[in-house]
């Protein structure tokens, strides 16, 4: 065994509660559904649960508007439902994250309902409130991620709150000395009770400037996200968030064991500062490259190879392919692809995070216009097609009975449940030896199993095909293994006769596959990713 740290060494896999498991039949998941599929879970191979928001809230962001940090949507289930899922979880080793919302809260929480209730209320200054601009406008051009401006007049004092998501998630003002403490209490609210750490959501947000100064206009604007047509200098990654981050890790490193996930969209130079100088800051700062990266063999490449490159030492790195907000995969590269997609996530140097529904291959559902839910969407309908994210919250396709075992046959799910569920589901994959779920799982397995996989190092191999893209993992006196992923459409030839004669194929995308191979002349099929051994005998001869 070697010395990595759960958070290091295993899988997180993201649990979106509404669409996980109904257990009460309302059509929308539940903390005693999720529990009802924890032996799932531990049984695909992942170390750890990310739960999406649970805490009560009107769902005008689906849970991303808490109204109380220390409570359970009843929705959802109750404390008591909470307390056996954590010791549920824990009982099979699982580790369970919450996702923290510091940077907003619900209009409806009591903070904020001070807070509007007057100017000289002791938690106006909460929030981020300013007088109209003196055309009787906002204060300034800052932009709502959701559309529109980021501000709101409130008739009742005369003055405006800032949020940069819906109209109902006020953002809190970290300059306020007793807003930070707060926050922290909520932490240690979860923390006492045992949760092994938080996602904490737009994490590099949570400072604006001071002075309001509006954003500068973006000279590469494609003109089609309204958001896109500003450059977020003072909303976004302002130096002070980092003091913040190194509070909440510090009190966080009061306890044993835990870590905290930061959700950050920057350049990777920029993401880098949010591990921390000393290390005090994010255990991870999510890395989103798979995501933003085209699904070319060199692109995604590069992207690693870049990323490899700026981590600051002793940073453990990181790789997200899919979450709540972004496409599915297998819609972004291809259902055949997204097994190759998987296998890169699983086996790069570092955390994956696995959305839930990745392991079966789940696609982006078509949502009717009458039951679309999601705020971006409904309120630029325009571009909802490109920042509507329904399509990858639908309910988890579970079996072939109707609506895929997610919730009791008659009930309407939240959201439709997918038009390929009788085929694309757990139940049916489970028996088919070839699935992608039966691929995922023993991927997971296999990598839990050698620390090569999990903990090794990486290094990228250059090849002359630039439709491949091949790397090792390394631990010392462990096996080695070789990683081919083939990301187009032809079957391709490759010599890596410089590595080593022969390896054994461990693990084929498509599970039809074993044995040993002469690497000289390896043959990569379409689509087709593999895992190769070369054991440690060999390399040391
Ligand atoms: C994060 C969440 C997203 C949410 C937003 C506002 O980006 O992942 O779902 O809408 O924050 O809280």
């Amino acid at each position: 065994m070697n010395d990595q740290l759960w958070w290091q060494r295993g899988v997180i896999y993201q649990v979106y509660p509404r669409s996980f498991q109904d257990s009460n039949h309302d059509g929308l998941g539940d903390l005693p559904g999720i529990e009802s599929r924890l032996d799932y879970l531990a049984r695909l191979g992942i170390e750890a649960i990310w739960l999406s928001p649970i805490f009560p809230s009107p769902m005008a962001d689906f849970g991303y508007d808490v109204a109380d940090y220390t409570a359970v949507n009843p929705i959802f289930g109750d404390m008591d439902n909470f307390d056996r899922l954590l010791a549920a979880a824990h009982e099979r080793g699982l580790k369970l994250l919450l996702d923290l919302v510091p940077n907003h809260t619900s209009d409806q929480h009591l903070w904020f309902e001070e807070s509007r209730a007057s100017r000289d209320n002791p938690k106006r200054d909460w929030y981020i409130w300013r007088d109209s601009a003196q055309d009787g406008g906002p204060p300034n051009n800052w932009l709502s991620y959701f559309g529109g401006p980021a501000w709101t007049f409130d008739e009742r004092t005369g003055q405006y709150y800032l949020h940069q998501f819906v109209t109902k998630q006020p953002e809190l003002n970290y300059r306020h000395p007793e807003v930070l403490p707060a926050m922290l209490d909520v932490m240690r609210f979860w923390l006492d009770k045992g949760v092994d750490g938080f996602r904490v959501d737009v994490i590099w947000l949570m400072l604006k400037d001071d002075a309001l100064r509006d954003e500068p206009p973006n000279p590469l604007w494609d003109g089609v996200n309204p958001h896109d047509s500003l450059l977020h200098i003072y909303t976004q990654d302002l130096p002070g968030v980092h003091e913040i981050i190194r509070s909440m890790r510090g009190m966080l490193d009061d306890y044993e064991g835990r870590m905290m996930v930061g959700e950050i969209y920057l350049p990777l130079a920029k993401l880098m500062a949010y591990y921390g100088r000393s290390s005090d800051e994010c255990h991870q700062p999510y890395n989103f490259q798979l995501i933003n990266t085209p699904w070319t063999a060199t692109a995604v490449r590069t992207a690693v190879d870049e990323y490899e490159a700026v981590l600051p030492d002793g940073a453990w790195p990181n790789w997200v392919l899919g979450n709540h907000d972004q496409k599915r995969t297998a819609s972004r590269v291809g259902f055949e692809q997204a097994r190759v997609a998987n296998m890169l996530l699983l086996t790069l140097r570092g955390t994956p995070t696995l959305y839930y529904g990745e392991e079966i291959g789940m696609t982006n559902v078509p949502i009717p216009p009458e039951c679309v839910q999601d705020p971006p969407a409904l309120l630029q309908p325009e571009i909802a097609e490109l920042i509507g994210r329904d399509p990858v919250r639908t309910p988890m396709q579970w079996d072939g009975s109707a609506n895929a075992g997610f919730t009791a046959s008659g009930v309407t799910p939240w959201l439709p449940v997918a038009p390929d569920y009788a085929t694309v589901n757990v139940a049916r994959q489970d028996q088919d030896p070839f699935s992608m779920l039966r691929f995922v799982r023993q991927l997971l397995h296999l990598r839990r199993s050698e620390p090569a996989l999990h903990s090794g190092s990486l290094q990228t191999i250059p090849l002359d095909n630039d439709g491949l893209f091949a790397y090792r993992r390394t631990y010392p006196e462990a096996d080695s293994f070789l990683v081919m992923l083939n990301f187009g459409e032809k079957s391709l030839q490759v010599d890596l006769g410089s590595v080593a004669a022969k390896a054994t194929i461990t693990l084929t995308t498509r599970l039809d596959r074993s044995g040993a191979v002469d690497l000289a002349s390896l043959r990569v099929a379409a689509n087709e990713g593999l895992v190769l051994r070369l054991p440690l005998a060999q390399r040391q001869s």
